[in-house]
């Protein structure tokens, strides 16, 4: 079963894709600047059992959601509790973020610790921006909304995958990203600007977690991701080989697997 459509929440519409069967709930959560499209192969390889209920949302300003001039890791993760409620969804789900989408998961257990069953959080960081970091995020949100964001494709690509990448897949990317609406671009480059420290957040996290790292990401190096898994108690640390920062496309099927055996490690 698949549904996808647009759902109305917190003032405008978000998209989202609603797979699987009725078992558990798995939230999917896509970085900067990209779409729900990331998960596609894992929820293809997953569907497959039929078990877990898997929700794919675009963000807001991203993919096929509506965009705003301003946006927050606040108002992310909260938009999500909103798109669970308009799906009748109100079992603690397992969140999946990768990169921006695992910094709205730090924000999603500060924020909504009873909705959150499970943690995997893949290719991110949990530092605040640092203030190196800050005009360079400020220039990419001026240079959106002035150029398009074509401009921050043409700036990110080259970073987000593994060297030997199928040309295919590096220009599907490059397309999506280019396609990304530049108001929903510079809202969430502000938003990354303006993010919170969540290290101090990591030792509280009492939910089963799981960290993946890419050893040829050049955007979240797996060094931070060890520290990410160092901080969190319990939690278990993978490095997929030959991923870059879009691991869950680069290798599908490893990804797949991996996030297969944490399920069912879940009981
Ligand atoms: C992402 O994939 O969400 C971004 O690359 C995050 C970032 O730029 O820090």
């Amino acid at each position: 079963m698949r549904e996808a459509r647009l759902f109305p929440v917190a003032g405008i519409r978000l998209y989202a894709e609603n797979a699987g069967g009725g078992g558990p709930p798995v939230l999917f959560v896509h970085g900067f600047p990209l779409s729900g499209e990331l998960w596609h192969p894992t929820v293809e390889r997953l569907e497959r059992t039929g078990e877990s209920r898997l929700i794919v949302p675009d963000l807001r300003g991203h993919g096929r959601s509506e965009a705003t001039a301003q946006a927050s890791m606040t108002r992310y993760a909260d938009d999500l509790v909103e798109l669970l409620d308009a799906l009748g969804e109100r079992r603690p789900v397992v969140f999946v973020g990768l990169s921006m989408g695992g910094i709205i998961g730090f924000e999603f257990f500060r924020r909504h610790r009873a909705r959150l069953g499970a943690l995997v959080l893949v290719c991110t960081r949990a530092n605040a921006e640092p203030p190196e970091g800050l005009p360079r995020r400020e220039a990419m949100a001026q240079a959106a909304l002035r150029d398009g964001s074509r401009v921050v494709a043409d700036a990110m690509i080259g970073n987000m995958f593994a060297p030997g990448v199928a040309p295919q897949l590096r220009q599907r990317w490059y397309d999506i990203m280019a396609a990304t609406p530049a108001i929903g671009v510079a809202a969430a480059a502000r938003a990354l600007a303006a993010r919170p420290d969540s290290f101090p957040t990591l030792p509280r996290i009492d939910v089963p977690t799981l960290v993946i790292a890419g050893d040829s990401d050049a955007i979240t190096p797996p060094e931070g991701l060890r520290e990410i898994h160092a901080g969190i108690r319990g939690s278990r640390f993978v490095t997929l080989e030959r991923a870059g920062h879009l691991a869950p496309v680069e290798h599908p099927d490893r990804f797949a697997d991996l996030l297969r055996e944490f399920l069912s490690s879940l009981g």
